[in-house]
């Protein structure tokens, strides 16, 4: 059984009071949901205060990149080991904000997959078409690639751990989400894709995710579709409130 996964992605947002503010808010929110992995994925300046915050609670803590390297010349970066100091479970790569104002390639985010299961950090790639590609009919073809991709170094025996978050480009941000079961098919061939490049059935246990505009209102639609087993939150994760309906919408309560 895939266990619902719900992560909030809040990108360049928030100081470190603020940032622990909101995991206080949300942990005493969310303190009786049992079966949802529940992740927030603070900027790296709040890693610290925050994964002390929920230390000890059912709320897990994400980092929103790292490098491949585990240390070395690179200004400005930060490595797995330093992550997984802090206390990091999960680790965002491959997001799209990454692959187009970064111009991350997907050879890059083939090596952080596997620089983070080297470093016992779980990966949560991010893939998607843009607007462009999917008006050209190419979402298929550029999904495709950027999943072979980011595991063509993988074995069967990392995807139960992987975590694939579907993001099309043009539903971050924007407040127009895919529908359940455009999301839903795409999933499913994901999770196809997966299996082909590592053989063997074990993508059945990667849990894929919805992200694009996900809020308290539409997250029935994506959490009741048999191929999709949570979301990648960006803006509503922002605010306690609406990120803890979205967590019990998911645990399948009010
Ligand atoms: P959004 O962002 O929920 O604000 O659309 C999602 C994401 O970028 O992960």
């Amino acid at each position: 059984m895939r266990i619902p996964f719900i992560a909030g992605n809040w990108k360049m947002h928030k100081t470190v009071r603020e940032a622990v503010e909101t995991a206080t808010a949300l942990k005493t929110v969310v303190a009786a949901v049992e079966i949802v992995d529940i992740v927030l994925c603070p900027p790296f300046t709040a890693l610290g205060d925050v994964g002390r915050a929920i230390a000890g609670s059912n709320l897990e803590l994400g980092a929103q990149d790292m490098h491949w390297e585990p240390q070395g010349a690179y200004t400005g970066e930060i490595s797995g080991p330093m992550l997984w100091e802090l206390g990091c479970t999960y680790v965002i790569l491959g997001h799209s904000e990454r692959r187009h104002h970064f111009h991350e390639t997907d050879d890059e985010v083939a090596r952080k997959v596997q620089a983070a299961f080297a470093q016992e950090l779980l990966p949560i790639l991010c893939v998607g078409e843009t607007l462009e590609e999917r008006d050209a009919g190419r979402t298929e073809d550029v999904i495709e690639r950027q999943v072979r991709a980011a595991v063509a170094e993988l074995d069967a025996v990392a995807l139960p751990r992987l975590v694939v978050a579907y993001e099309p480009v043009w539903a971050i941000g924007t407040g127009r989400s895919a529908t359940g079961g455009e999301a839903n098919r795409v999933s499913a061939l994901i999770r196809q894709w997966l299996g082909q490049a590592v053989g063997g059935p074990s993508a059945d246990e990667t849990r894929v995710l919805y992200g694009g505009s996900v809020t308290p209102e539409n997250i029935a639609e994506f959490i009741g579709q048999p191929e999709i087993d949570g979301a990648l939150v960006g803006g509503a994760s922002l605010n306690s409130e609406a990120f803890a309906a979205i967590v019990l919408a998911a645990a399948g309560g009010p």
